[in-house]
């Protein structure tokens, strides 16, 4: 008798944005933008901004998951593991996952962040999902979130209109049935490391007053060149996972991408072959909000979910990291 490999089940989802609404038309008087370019170029109305001092992500990722326990009726002392996908960190170290767990007495958890910038929430899945199929691990947690207007410069026309606050959590659990995680795919290329990073803050620049003047501690990116490696790893990877498991675009119920700009949502949904009515897209409310953009997807709609369905999750991101999921949703509301 052949035993069957256990596989990872998303088991529930809740997501979080803070109130604050940042709109297109409040941008028009901070920067020389317009409503018209931020709309025709990226497919954004509105983001949401963590306001106050001393709020870091770790308030995000803690609003959702003591939701997802309170959904899903769990005690947070049956977590096992909490991870973390972020790139705005309360701190270096230590690490927001360990805050997490704190705040939310998930005291028999340990934990750990994983950077990887846009793609952060599919390659922390991938990874949650690997402790569930080696049976050694029964309630993993996966929180997508970032604070992303601790990073922006709110001068600068470029990136402050891309960016918002906001984050979700999954837990995972074994799946009783065939659903669950089938599949995934993780590329990276560091050649393309400076093309979106922050420069200072870290062991090569060490934050100091000449760092802060040429404003180092903001996000830096060379947006049209990163477009285009978006647009085509993003497709490419997507056609990928499809083909490796024989999917058609029929087969696909819904695919859940990263919320950078509407125009990479479109290539890639047109190179599977699938409709809009497929994608799902939340962009136009909260932005870019890096690891939050897919669990918050799947939050929003998670009530179009039914037991079974095929969703393919994708993302590029600052790496440059890029990486696509493929799942069989596991309950119907
Ligand atoms: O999420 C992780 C990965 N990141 C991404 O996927 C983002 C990828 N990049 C993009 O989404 C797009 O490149 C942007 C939305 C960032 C920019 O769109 P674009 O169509 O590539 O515009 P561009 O950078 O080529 O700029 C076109 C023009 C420039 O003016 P000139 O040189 O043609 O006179 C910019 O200065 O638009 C100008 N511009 C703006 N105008 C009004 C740039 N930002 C703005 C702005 N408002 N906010």
């Amino acid at each position: 008798m052949t035993s069957k490999k256990l596989k990872a089940s998303i088991t529930g989802v809740h997501g979080y944005v803070p109130d604050y609404i940042l709109t297109n038309r409040e941008l028009e008087t901070l920067v020389d933008t317009t409503d018209e370019w931020i709309v025709t170029r990226t497919g954004i109305k509105e983001r949401r901004i963590l306001k106050g001092d001393m709020k870091g992500t770790s308030i995000l990722g803690v609003e959702c998951v003591k939701g997802l326990l309170n959904k899903t009726d769990t005690d947070p002392k049956e977590i096992d593991l909490i991870i973390c996908a972020t790139v705005t960190p309360d701190m270096l170290f230590p690490s927001t996952s360990n805050l997490i767990a704190d705040r939310v007495g998930a005291s028999n958890s340990y934990g750990f962040d994983i950077s990887a910038a846009c793609s952060g929430f599919i390659y922390a899945l991938a990874t949650g999902s690997q402790f569930i199929e080696a049976g050694t691990h029964k309630k993993v947690i996966v929180v997508g979130a970032d604070k992303m207007s601790s990073i922006i410069d709110y001068e600068e026309r470029k990136n402050c209109v891309l960016f918002g606050d906001g984050g979700g959590a999954v837990l995972l659990e074994p799946s009783e049935d065939e659903n669950g995680i089938q599949d995934y795919l993780l590329k990276s290329d560091g050649s393309g490391g400076d093309m979106l990073c922050l420069k200072a803050g870290g062991s090569l620049k060490p934050a100091s007053i000449e760092t802060i003047k040429n404003k180092e501690h903001y996000i830096y990116q060379e947006g049209s060149s990163v477009f285009k490696f978006a647009v085509t790893n993003m497709a490419d990877i997507s056609e990928e996972i499809m083909n490796n498991n024989n999917l058609s675009s029929d087969d696909v119920a819904y695919l859940v991408p990263h919320q950078a700009n509407k125009r990479i949502i479109d290539a890639t949904a047109k190179r599977m072959g699938i409709g809009p009515e497929k994608v799902l897209l939340n962009i136009e409310k909260y932005g870019n909000t890096t690891a939050g953009t897919i669990p918050l997807c799947l939050w929003d709609f998670e009530n179009k979910f039914k037991k079974g369905d095929n969703l393919i999750l994708a993302a590029f991101g600052g790496g440059f990291t890029w990486g696509s999921l493929y799942l069989k949703w596991s309950y119907n509301n």
